[in-house]
């Protein structure tokens, strides 16, 4: 048996839900299992859910209707504040770390039960925080990756720590220069690069962490054709969770509005990211970092070949790139329709 996403207006009751729904805050509203009436489709109605899973015995493909966060806010909010906390300590640190790693130990284990985690983070308003939401989306999505990378639970968690902490160094660089709207200097750009060889010596010197959590802030902008720094050393000298933490933090800094640009759609970030495949980044990670990437995101706008719009409200497990979409003139399953195709998303 499969399940597969049905609109709200062809379901007829008695149909089986094959899956939790669950409200935009992540509540549960109705559990799996239960046989559909019309009490619960108005329910479902009032709460503007448009398809649920049912079950299905015909249906060979997986569909995922809703994407779950990677981390719930709770935890988010946890480990941001956690950061903010360590980033702040000039001394102490070792402390502040021990918290942190206990709420990232936490999440890998959350992880490691769910099926189908996705690289999907609902966005929260931190504009003014920029350096820790990025520090802990860093994590997270490094986590996700070596997940799909089948990595043992010692490197999750140490990835995890490598990838919040990547930036430490930025903490000893002016926020004028990080932050500053217009071209940098030579000199300002030389600083900034610094972050990576401070950062490494900061953890290096104020705390007992794992050499490799060290490592990944030293090595997250090396490149695999050596184009990179602080050394300027090529992929087998980069050590295998720094080049993880390195897609990971250009994934996330593209996919983020900065004072100096908008962000990019997740899906000109993918493209942009497989196009430096080869000579910037390790084809391992970047095959597992297409596994869970969202090219189009439920809920999103696009457009279709035909000059159509419509929504994409489910996506198709075996191909991210081929979602499911609802149009004025019905639903609109890529999988299938080898013809149709996206044109622009929003
Ligand atoms: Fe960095």
């Amino acid at each position: 048996m499969t399940i597969k996403p049905i609109l709200l207006n062809e379901i007829s009751e008695g149909m089986i839900l094959a899956q939790d729904v669950v409200d935009k805050y992540g509540r549960l509203l109705i559990a799996s299992g239960i046989p559909l009436k019309q009490e619960i489709l108005n329910l479902l109605e009032k709460h503007e859910i448009v398809s649920v899973f049912i079950r299905d015995h015909k249906s060979m493909n997986f569909q995922i209707e809703s994407t779950q966060d990677v981390a719930s806010m709770e935890i988010r909010l946890k480990l941001i504040s956690s950061v903010k906390e360590a980033f702040s300590k000039s001394n102490g640190l070792t402390d502040h770390l021990a918290e942190l790693q206990y709420y990232i130990e936490d999440v890998v284990h959350t992880l490691i039960k769910r099926k189908n985690v996705l690289l999907y983070l609902q966005d929260i308003d931190y504009a003014s925080d920029y350096l820790f939401m990025h520090s802990v989306n860093v994590g997270l999505f490094s986590i996700v990756i070596g997940i799909a990378m089948n990595l043992p639970l010692d490197e999750l968690c140490l990835l995890g720590m490598g990838g919040v902490l990547h930036d430490f160094g930025k903490t000893r660089i002016s926020t004028t220069i990080l932050d500053k709207q217009g071209k940098l200097t030579l000199a300002e750009f030389n600083e900034i690069k610094e972050h990576a060889t401070v950062g490494y010596k900061m953890l290096k010197t104020d705390t007992q962490l794992d050499y490799r959590i060290m490592f990944m802030a030293l090595q997250h902008h090396e490149r695999c054709n050596g184009s990179g720094y602080p050394w300027g050393i090529s992929k087998d000298k980069i050590h295998h969770l720094a080049r993880i933490v390195a897609v990971a933090d250009v994934y996330d800094a593209l996919t983020t509005d900065r004072v100096y640009r908008s962000r990019l759609t997740t899906f000109a970030a993918m493209q942009m990211i497989n196009e430096g495949n080869r000579i910037h980044f390790d084809p391992l990670v970047i095959e597992a970092f297409n596994k869970v990437a969202i090219p189009y995101h439920i809920g999103s706008s696009v457009t279709l070949n035909h000059g159509i719009d419509g929504k994409v409200i489910g996506l198709n497990s075996i191909n991210l790139l081929r979602p499911l979409i609802s149009t004025d003139q019905g639903m609109v399953n890529l999988l299938h329709e080898s013809d149709i195709s996206i044109t622009a998303t929003k």
